[in-house]
């Protein structure tokens, strides 16, 4: 049964519909909302016409004058009845075919939401409530329009931008990408990207990099970074996006993402968390860009919703998020930037979401629907296409509350958002934020003069738009601690590495002549990228080394430390003879085989690249089409460790990747006597790969996703789909909580290298469990308590169509450029409109307000929730000889015994991750290690009752451990 069956027990998708079209009450409305593409009524009727018009004309009686033509028209008819069959055919075969395939769901299978809930309900927000309310009752309807719009695609100089209320001293609001820096712009930090953060499982650096990321944001002139990105969650490996998040598990993305944001936050800059939700894959992520008019569906049930996918969110909202990214993907059949139940009802009702949520660029499919669904800001203000000037808001919405279909409520709730969390940053403080200056960039040229709207036609003055100011401080630091912290040593037998100055401590190759130890360095991934590393656009294409995936979460590089520099400044020439082969091609001349014949030691870098789905690089389209590593690196490795001092010398493999590499093609091989996996470095590449290589850093990273034998172990639900399977693809997540090392571990299937895994330099030891209740279990959290505050309130009033009038002077009309201004005669027709009593058609289910969610409340949801149950405690010893740092990693497994609060049979995954911390050891030092569960952490999502519900019959079990599958300890609760 297809996950969108509006029968299926538990899905998002299970009750009335959503309206996919959108009017407005008035006719010119109409026309502006109406998506480009056909409706099914629409392709029905064209449909007809063409049957009509192509029917086969009837044919005449042949003259007999010549037998010749008598033959010819027999055989014309002939022909003619062939063809005429053939269509038949055709047309009925397609048909049917059609009917099974093509045609598309119903539209909206998420149950409704309705009314959006206002902002204004948690304690921590209260005073920018209150600032926002005397701000906004101030503005008038076109200003309230211009701070929820964007202006047009690169009509401002940041790739979003809002336009300012000029009369209140509001100003216009810069978004930048991305994750890891700021997008297209100079003097910046290309920090590691998100999986490389999540592979070194430290919070302080998460923090760390939040914080400085934001510190260059606000000196370039942004208010608002489109980052952190907690979604993909990384269900599929080969998906194209994972690289910009933090690894494949809900509870290590919503650290890392909380962690992150409070950094990013506590400079004052907006923090924006991306893409709710199960943005999963890249191909078909959004319509057209994959030759398709609409976008996938990822069909996903409530219970993997919220225990996996909103998860990370949630964490985000608690940790004080300002905004929320929407994404381009359909979610139950919605497109979730017009999803009531996910944006009204999950986000902002259960989740208790104060902040405002931006559209993904042109993830906006309808108009006023989407502002009834809980959409607060349109990004970058374009309509169904890339820069067409044509907006579904701007002055749509400006004409859909004067003729009454967006309730004035609404609008003021959306404005009063984006208001609150500027005041809740402090970037009403001029001194920080001064007023109207802009960033002092372009994302659009490098020269320092150009025009501030190129994405506008109209001939504009040149002025100066790349001031170069360079805002990178030593945030260096911080980004080769996370390259460093986040490499993860597979592999180390024999203690192989770390190596010295002088190569190994002991060689191998006992039949070499030479004084000097000779190493060789294999690879492209080794050496520097042809033409600098910014030479592709966007960073779309795998040249040179690794240092981020492609798309808007990656920047221009500064600058790239490539591995090969750092190792000639590393190894000391005088003992150490580097023969270099920067390329995949294993070397083929006689003199260079002698060589490699003579080796001591070889290492082999190799890699695997992705990125967004808008750019292609061979035949990466976005998502990788497999696990392997590019550009043969298999064979590569295999050569080396075959022919590297002829074959018996050591072979160690560095691996840059988007995510998990298939390794069974050589990892077990002998010589492969070292693997690290450097996920994503940044600009400090090579410095930090030899700070792990030669032991400056004790390697303390571990994977944050699974490294499976083979793409299919990881399952059904870890395959992209590739090739649509109807006009609107349909993703099921049947899998449901099952994804990564739950999957791994449900059907019992070993990986190469299991979620959590990573070796150090030294050893260490666990034990002495002991847990403690903190506050008796209870199977639900306490019933929603009335909200301390009150969201403010605003006048009902329609506003005076003066308010949305074209100002008389002081403006220049910029072609395609977004406003929020009518003419006189639209305006008066919309209020016509209203008068005459015409009425939008709201979706099903709009009137029935829904109950408010008993897990909702305040801000991150109810707080019991975030109460701390249980401590665990664990004492942890450094057995080894040389300091370094250890990940002790907290697993859960659910009482067996349990059973659900309402009817529904409970399955559990194994294990669960729901705790970790980092420590810094001294040989023989030992430390006690702590972990606080809450009481989310120890609940399941009930789908029967709608709520977070402790298991209150059997034992809990804690397992701590070095990753999830070594877990020497446990202790039961
Ligand atoms: C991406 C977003 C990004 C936005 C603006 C979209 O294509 O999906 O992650 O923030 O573009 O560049």
């Amino acid at each position: 049964m297809a996950a969108h069956d509006p029968s299926k027990q538990g899905l998002l998708g299970s009750t009335s519909t959503e309206h996919h079209a959108d009017y407005s009450s008035d006719s010119d409305a109409n026309v502006n909302n109406t998506p480009e593409y056909p409706t099914r009524r629409q392709r029905q009727q064209r449909k007809r016409r063409t049957q009509l018009t192509n029917r086969t004309p009837s044919f005449q009686p042949l003259p007999t004058r010549k037998s010749w033509l008598a033959r010819r028209s027999r055989c014309c008819l002939i022909f003619a009845a062939f063809g005429l069959i053939l269509f038949v055919i055709l047309l009925v075969g397609g048909g049917l075919g059609y009917k099974a395939v093509l045609q598309e769901p119903p539209y909206g299978l998420s149950p409704p939401w309705y009314p959006s809930p206002k902002g204004g309900i948690a304690g921590t927000w209260y005073e920018s409530y209150q600032k926002a309310a005397k701000l906004v009752s101030k503005m008038t309807l076109a200003e309230k329009v211009n701070i929820t719009t964007g202006v047009g695609w690169q009509m401002g100089l940041a790739v979003g931008t809002t336009a300012p209320a000029i009369h209140v001293g509001f100003p216009a609001l810069q978004l930048q990408d991305g994750p890891l820096g700021i997008r297209n712009a100079d003097n910046i930090t290309a920090f590691p990207a998100g999986i490389t953060v999540g592979a070194t499982w430290n919070r302080q650096l998460m923090y760390a990099r939040g914080k400085a990321h934001a510190i260059e944001a606000r000196a370039k002139g942004v208010n608002a970074i489109l980052g952190p990105c907690v979604g993909p969650l990384g269900r599929m490996p080969a998906g194209g996006r994972n690289w910009e998040g933090f690894g494949s598990d809900p509870y290590l993305q919503g650290i890392a993402g909380a962690e992150t944001i409070k950094g990013i936050q506590s400079e004052g800059v907006m923090a924006t968390v991306k893409h709710f939700i199960a943005n999963e894959q890249e191909h078909f992520r959004q319509p057209w860009e994959w030759g398709l008019p609409n976008a996938i569906s990822s069909n996903v049930d409530d219970r993997a919703m919220h225990e996996l996918y909103a998860w990370p969110f949630g964490d985000a909202v608690k940790a004080g998020v300002a905004s929320v990214m929407c994404s381009y993907n359909m979610v139950n059949n919605s497109y979730a930037c017009g999803n009531s139940k996910l944006l009204n009802g999950i986000l902002k009702d259960e989740l208790g979401f104060q902040g405002f949520v931006m559209s993904d660029w042109l993830a906006q499919r309808a108009g006023v629907s989407t502002t009834l669904a809980g959409l607060d800001m349109t990004m970058p203000g374009d309509g169904l296409r890339w820069a067409n000037g044509q907006s579904l808001w701007g002055k749509e919405l400006s004409r859909a509350v004067l003729n009454g279909s967006v309730p004035v409520e609404r609008m003021d709730d959306m404005a009063t958002r984006v208001v609150a969390a500027w005041y809740q940053m402090g970037q009403d403080d001029e001194e920080k934020w001064p007023r109207d200056k802009g960033p002092n960039f372009s994302s659009w040229t490098r020269e320092k003069m150009g025009v501030m709207s190129p994405g506008s036609p109209t001939e504009q003055e040149e002025v100066v738009v790349n001031q170069f100011v360079d805002v990178q401080a030593n945030h260096s630091v911080i980004a080769r601690q996370v390259a460093a912290e986040g490499t993860v040593l597979l592999k180390n037998e024999g203690a192989v590495l770390p190596l010295t100055r002088e190569g190994v401590r002991k060689r191998q190759n006992t039949n070499t002549t030479s004084d000097k130890l000779k190493i060789g360095i294999f690879g492209e991934d080794a050496g520097p990228i042809p033409g600098g590393p910014n030479s592709c656009k966007d960073r779309g294409c795998n040249q040179g080394t690794l240092g981020s995936g492609w798309g808007s979460g990656a920047v221009e590089f500064p600058y790239l430390v490539t591995p090969i520099e750092a190792l000639r400044k590393q190894f000391d020439s005088s003992k150490v003879e580097l023969h270099e082969y920067l390329s995949n091609q294993f070397p083929a001349s006689a003199s260079e085989k002698a060589v490699v014949q003579d080796l001591d030691l070889c290492l082999v870098l190799v890699n695997a690249d992705a990125g967004e789905g808008f750019t292609a690089w061979e035949n990466v389209r976005g998502d990788r089409p497999d696990l392997f590593l590019q550009k043969n690196g298999d064979l590569l490795i295999q050569q080396v460790a075959a022919k590297c001092g002829g074959g018996f010398s050591d072979v160690v493999v560095v691996i840059h990747a988007v995510g998990p590499v298939v390794m069974e093609r050589w990892v077990d091989l002998p010589q492969v006597k070292a693997v690290l996996f450097a996920n994503l470095p940044g600009e400090e590449s090579g410095n930090a790969l030899v700070d792990v290589l030669f032991g400056h850093v004790n390697p303390s990273g571990h994977l944050p996703f699974t490294i499976g034998k083979s793409l299919q172990d990881y399952g059904p639900g870890g395959q992209v789909l590739y090739l649509p399977n109807g006009v609107v693809p349909q993703q099921d997540f049947t899998e449901g909580l099952y994804v990564d090392y739950r999957w791994f571990d449900k059907h019992d299937i070993t990986p190469r290298f299991e979620f959590g895994f990573g070796l150090s330099y030294t050893s260490f030891e666990l034990g002495n469990a002991t847990v403690k209740t903190v506050r008796p279990k209870s199977a639900l959290p306490f019933p929603r308590l009335d909200p301390l505050v009150e969201p403010p309130t605003y006048p009902t009033d329609i506003p005076p169509v003066e308010d949305v009038l074209w100002p008389k002077e002081g403006i220049r009309k910029l072609e395609k450029y977004i406003y929020p201004y009518l003419s006189a005669d639209e305006a008066h027709s919309a209020v016509s409109a209203r008068q005459d009593g015409k009425k939008y058609p709201y979706p099903d289910g709009y009137d029935t307000p829904q109950p408010l969610s008993q897990a909702g409340g305040d801000e991150g949801g109810n707080p019991d929730l975030w109460q701390v149950k249980a401590k665990v405690t664990v004492d942890v010893r450094n057995t080894g000889k040389v300091a370094g740092a250890v990940v002790p990693q907290l697993y859960l497994s659910y009482p067996e015994s349990g059973s659900a609060v309402s009817n529904q049979t409970l399955d559990f995954p194994v294990r669960v991750l729901r705790g970790f911390d980092k420590v810094y050891l001294e040989p023989g030092e030992s430390r006690q290690v702590e972990f606080n569960l809450t009481r989310r952490d120890l609940s399941y999502w009930d789908v029967g009752v709608q709520n977070w519900v402790m298991v209150m019959e059997g034992q809990y079990t804690f397992h701590v451990g070095l990753s999830s599958r070594d877990l020497p300890v446990d202790v039961r609760w």
